[in-house]
């Protein structure tokens, strides 16, 4: 079976899509479909690049159990020749995206959240608390179990 490229997208690279990528590899390795998928993360702003995950992020993620060792990036336009879904965390984000290019197919992480309202976005944790990477990764893990159920639908 032809693996499904998805690539996740935030500003910096070094709180949600390195956080997505991290639940998303931890639900599929649970469901048992670690081999349907290839994944990665990257950033619209380059301000981070080489640099590692927010130490809050890794925390968050580490008391469930889930280690991030990705190294930031930024987007570029080949991404969307490589990867078959692009999704992004906010409006902001989707929006620098759709710039881009009109390629891969372009979405948002939370209209896979069955527990989101009107209010699509993955909020920017960086300038709060900690309690703000934790509802993140609520978020996160409730968009991943959807966007699975939603990819292994169309498989
Ligand atoms: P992220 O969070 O987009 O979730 O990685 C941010 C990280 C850094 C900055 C903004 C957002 N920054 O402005 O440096």
């Amino acid at each position: 079976m032809d693996k499904t490229r998805i690539l996740f997208i935030c500003l910096g690279n070094i709180c949600r899509s390195p956080m997505a990528e991290g639940i998303f590899k931890h639900v599929i390795k649970e469901r048992n479909l670690i081999q349907c998928f290839e994944l990665d993360s990257a950033g619209t702003g380059a301000y981070h690049v080489g640099s590692m995950p927010d130490q809050r992020a890794k925390e968050v993620c580490e008391q469930n159990g889930i280690k991030l060792l990705h190294q930031a990036r930024q987007v570029h336009v080949r991404d969307f020749e490589i990867f078959d879904y692009i999704i992004a965390m906010d409006t902001h984000n989707f929006k620098h995206l759709q710039q881009m290019s009109s390629g891969s197919c372009l979405m948002m992480m939370r209209d896979f959240d069955v527990h989101a309202h009107a209010d699509k976005n993955v909020p920017d944790p960086y300038y709060g608390g900690v309690e703000g990477f934790q509802k993140v990764y609520e978020m996160l893990l409730h968009s991943s179990h959807g966007l699975v159920d939603h990819l292994m639908r169309k498989k």
